[in-house]
């Protein structure tokens, strides 16, 4: 299992354009893949919300960071994809827990209490991040083990 995270300090970059059509690629090449949207924006949730999939009362990220000893809750999209979708009071929550012990390392918490059915499970885990700096990208960074950081979707010459 590997854990790519789409991570730049600027919003319109593709940073969500490319984790999606990551995602779709590996599911041509059979290949398991977990989503997770760490963005309050929930452009990659909505991505799939587009396609008609509704996630209303559905678990969602919120539910990781506020607990990290939870199992797994992604849910199921499509064939090969599953996501833990974002919520819109996720900056709220990410508030919240700005106080706690480890704060940066709630995601990688999770990831340990359940890395071996992750291991069985998938075999991408893909993460998109927020535009910014914050408590919600630093748990995205801290459990890659690769980060794409598309630079600009506009070329500076024209
Ligand atoms: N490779 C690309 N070429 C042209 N437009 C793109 C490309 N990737 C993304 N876009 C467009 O740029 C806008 C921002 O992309 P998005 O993936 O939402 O960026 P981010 O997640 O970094 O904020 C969207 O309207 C998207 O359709
Ligand atoms: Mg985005």
């Amino acid at each position: 299992m590997q854990v790519i995270s789409f991570m730049a300090i600027k919003g319109g970059v593709g940073k969500t354009t490319m984790a999606f059509q990551f995602a779709k690629f590996l599911q041509t090449q059979d290949q398991k893949v977990l989503m997770i949207d760490l963005d309050a924006q929930k452009s990659l949730t909505g991505t799939f919300e587009n396609e008609h999939f509704n996630f209303s009362g559905k678990p969602t990220i919120a539910d990781v960071l506020e607990k990290p000893s939870s199992g797994l809750i992604e849910t199921q999209v499509q064939d090969n994809i599953a996501i833990i979708p974002s919520t819109s009071n996720l900056e709220e929550v990410a508030d919240r827990l700005a106080s706690k012990p480890n704060r940066e390392l709630l995601l990688f918490m999770w990831f340990v209490k359940n890395v071996q059915e992750l291991n069985q499970t998938y075999d991408y885990i893909i993460i998109d991040l927020p535009p910014v700096w914050n408590l919600l990208s630093k748990n995205g960074v801290a459990v890659a083990d690769k980060i794409i950081s598309p630079y600009g979707t506009k070329s500076i010459w024209v």
